[in-house]
């Protein structure tokens, strides 16, 4: 069958075939031509390089391609492999979804193509595992098709050459980027020009210390004429961390604050630090009605411990955990008269000298310890309720 995206030839916006060139004699002079990969058009073998090559640096990739090879040497003998005998061979190599996108598309491909990989790149990208990029990667190696490959060296190769502002992650960008990567196929040389994109994505454009000494498309490249190598391409913008909001109680009488015990799972698990109360926002526990439901929370928590006659605010802080932010609304409780703590194991009265080796989480540490070093800080700190 005629690989169908042959048949186009593109002039599009971003045509200039002395981009090709540039990529294609380049390879051939500097490019790598010894990869085991190489030198084949068995598509059996281009594909397994190519899944391998996904997410995996090539030095690793090649014993575990040379292994697989030999174990599993065409499509029907890894389609009749057993799951453990895939899984096992792939065993170290990471990222498993892909051992077992493997396995389902060899056997797909024996009961849908005969065993014969299709040379079509959009027939390719139906199977499991293999996605528009791999998919023209695959057919350009095996069949010599005209198919664009945009993975995420080329995209860098292409965000800086181009001088690409914005996320390529992100559909806008990744679109234009494609629509680049389509235009500037050469005519002639797929072969050589697919591989000389990833070889300068993987040898010289690389993401840190890129060699733009020895870049063929130096002259060209946006980025390196505007000094902004290092910033693009643009890196993936962090998402908002949602908040959560907490108040912690500083309770002291005689010397000593009382800690409660955290549970052994969940943030700061198994340490000790302040007994909290479900927080009002700050700013809320001015209004009335918010801080009698305060005062009604804070008596109820302290109630074991003692009576509460007097909660002052004092500076909020926040914590940043990996998946949201803690904002942290600290108050001093002074108790009327301590209780004897029946059945209390959870909490204990912690004496003051003792705060600097506690088993503390480090923000409550660095909160307690600047309020027991310096009185003074702890007096300015706080704002009467
Ligand atoms: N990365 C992805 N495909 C590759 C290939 N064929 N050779 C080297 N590195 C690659």
């Amino acid at each position: 069958m005629q690989p169908r995206i042959s048949r186009t030839i593109s002039a599009g916006a971003y045509a200039d075939p002395s981009f090709s060139t540039a990529v294609i004699d380049w390879q051939q002079s500097h490019g790598r031509h010894a990869l085991p990969w190489q030198n084949t058009r068995d598509a059996y073998r281009v594909w397994l390089s190519e899944i391998m090559l996904q997410q995996t640096q090539v030095t690793a990739v090649i014993p575990y391609y040379q292994k697989f090879l030999t174990s599993f040497p065409d499509v029907d003998a890894l389609a009749n492999a057993s799951s453990e005998q895939v899984m096992s061979h792939w065993s170290g190599l990471g990222y498993y979804t892909r051992a077992r996108n493997l396995h389902q598309c060899a056997r797909r491909v024996v009961a849908e193509y005969g065993g014969k990989f299709p040379s079509d790149p959009e027939l390719l990208a139906d199977l499991p595992g293999i996605g528009r990029s791999t998919a023209a990667a695959i057919s350009a190696f095996s069949y010599g098709t005209r198919a664009a490959i945009l993975d995420g060296n080329v995209k860098r190769v292409f965000a800086r050459v181009f001088g690409v502002d914005g996320y390529p992650g992100s559909k806008p960008v990744e679109d234009q980027l494609w629509r680049r990567a389509v235009d500037l196929l050469p005519l002639d040389g797929i072969e050589r020009y697919t591989q000389g994109l990833m070889d300068l994505g993987a040898t010289l454009c690389t993401r840190s210390r890129p060699d733009c000494s020895r870049c063929p498309l130096a002259e060209r490249c946006v980025a390196l004429a505007t000094d902004r190598v290092d910033l693009l391409p643009v890196r993936k913008p962090k998402k908002a961390v949602p908040q959560r909001q907490t108040a912690m109680l500083v309770v002291v009488d005689q010397g000593h604050v009382l800690l409660e015990q955290r549970p052994d799972s969940g943030i700061w698990g198994g340490l000790l630090s302040l007994p909290e109360v479900d927080a009002l926002a700050p700013a809320d526990i001015d209004d009335e009605n918010d801080s009698t439901v305060f005062k009604q929370r804070l008596e109820q928590a302290l109630a074991p411990f003692g009576v509460p006659v007097s909660c002052a605010r004092l500076t909020p802080f926040s914590h940043v955990f990996t998946h949201f932010k803690l904002q942290i609304s600290p108050y001093e409780v002074r108790l009327s008269r301590r209780l004897d703590r029946v059945g209390q194991d959870s909490h204990v009265w912690y004496p003051l000298q003792g705060l600097a080796d506690a088993p503390l989480p480090a923000p409550v540490k660095k909160l307690l310890l600047a309020l027991f070093r310096d009185e003074d800080l702890f007096a300015s700190a706080r704002t009467a309720r």
